[in-house]
């Protein structure tokens, strides 16, 4: 297997994980699975392990959180996958970080609370998250003086076109109009939330000031991203929305790696693209998100917890769907904690802020 890449997935079940698979399966002979990681799905992991002849494998609810460090420790790998959802993937993310080697990062929790620690650790990124990676792509070549500003896009989630959201039913939050992914990401872009998170995540990749990072909807998930530059041109990167696009950039970096499919072929004839202003009085949660930025650290800590909690609430059916952003806001407002030394501060603070979500959603009942 010389001259192949080693690869860690941590995060290998979801749906990140899943893909990242797909894409290695079709290049064997440019990488080689050298380690997994997983939170609880024993079967898929070990089915994950036998079909990809993988030594090293952890899972969560078994070894732990030392058990995962262990094995990013122990294992010699080029580029680490990092897509953990939530929280759960700050730590495992930082080990990966300090072993000096690619990340190709999709947990955007992780520069959303703790960007200064593992930048100041990672020797090199490589966003997995498809807008940061249109991002990245328009940027190669370019100076960062020469760059006016970063444009995410949005497909504006499941409720783009609906009124009434107080009614709004978890099953119908799970329905994202383009792309398939996990729980917590899905509902995140039917409130915006995860557009917030990306705002943040991008003011730690990119390093231009929150003013400068904007946000556009654009329902049909083609344009991925753009970049306008100070001579008013604008570049955008296009394709078909499939996560194997960007995972695959990621791992192969700067090499294309010939990706075969029709369905992955980006149709140009009929496309009809629009570009739409966020409504932030319907959809708050970006309005916080970009507020918590301003508060500064560690407040997007708090925003990602809040939202952790909220969402979870929420696909109980405890809270209601607008009641997402007024418990963070709440949250947000009652917080009062000091910026964190070192990463295990970052794990507390979230812990904290986490109690306190529940102890501002037990006020509410
Ligand atoms: N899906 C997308 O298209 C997409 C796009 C951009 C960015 N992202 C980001 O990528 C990350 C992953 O998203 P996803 O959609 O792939 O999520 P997902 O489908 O929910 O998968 C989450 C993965 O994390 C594992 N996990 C959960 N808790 C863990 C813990 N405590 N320790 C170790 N592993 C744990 C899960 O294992 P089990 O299966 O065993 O529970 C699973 O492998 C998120 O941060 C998301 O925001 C996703």
């Amino acid at each position: 297997m010389e001259g192949s890449k080693k690869v860690l997935i941590l995060g290998s079940t979801g749906s990140i994980g899943e893909n990242t698979l797909k894409v290695i399966e079709k290049f064997p002979e440019r990488f080689k699975v050298v380690g997994l990681v997983a939170g609880s799905n024993r079967e898929k992991l070990q089915e994950q392990k036998e079909k990809f002849g993988v030594e090293r494998t952890a899972l969560y609810s078994e070894v732990g959180l030392e058990g995962i460090k262990k094995l990013i420790d122990e294992t010699d790998f080029d580029v680490a996958v990092c897509a953990i959802s939530g929280s759960a993937g700050i730590l495992p993310t930082y080990w990966a970080a300090e072993k000096g080697k690619r990340l190709a990062l999709a947990n955007k929790e992780s520069l959303v609370c703790a960007g200064n620690f593992i930048t100041e650790v990672a020797r090199e990124i490589i966003p997995v998250d498809s807008e940061h990676s249109a991002i990245f792509q328009c940027l190669v070549g370019e100076k960062k003086e020469e760059v006016d500003e970063i444009i995410l896009t949005a497909s504006g989630g499941a409720f783009l076109n609906r009124e009434n959201l107080e009614e709004v039913k978890p099953e119908e939050a799970l329905k994202h109009p383009n792309w398939d992914m996990g729980k917590k990401v899905t509902v995140d872009s039917s409130t915006l939330m995860n557009k917030g998170l990306e705002v943040i995540e991008a003011y730690w990749l990119f390093g231009l000031p929150v003013e400068r990072i904007k946000v556009v909807i654009h329902p049909q998930s083609i344009v991925h991203s753009l970049v306008r530059f100070r001579d008013n041109s604008v570049k955008a990167q296009l394709g078909v929305p499939d996560m194997r696009i960007p995972i695959a950039y990621a791992l192969s970096y700067p090499e294309r790696l010939p990706l075969k499919g029709e369905e992955l072929r980006l149709n140009l004839f009929g496309l009809n693209l629009t570009f739409l202003e966020p409504d932030i009085e319907k959809f708050p949660c970006l309005r916080l998100a970009y507020e918590s930025l301003r508060m500064g650290y560690p407040y997007p800590i708090v925003l990602n917890a809040a939202d952790e909690v909220a969402v979870d609430l929420f696909l109980k059916g405890k809270i209601r769907f607008t009641e997402i952003p007024e418990l963070i806001e709440e949250t947000l407002n009652r917080a009062d904690f000091k910026p964190p030394e070192d990463i295990y501060e970052v794990a507390e603070i979230d812990r904290k802020a986490k109690e306190l979500s529940l102890e501002v959603f037990r006020s509410w009942h």
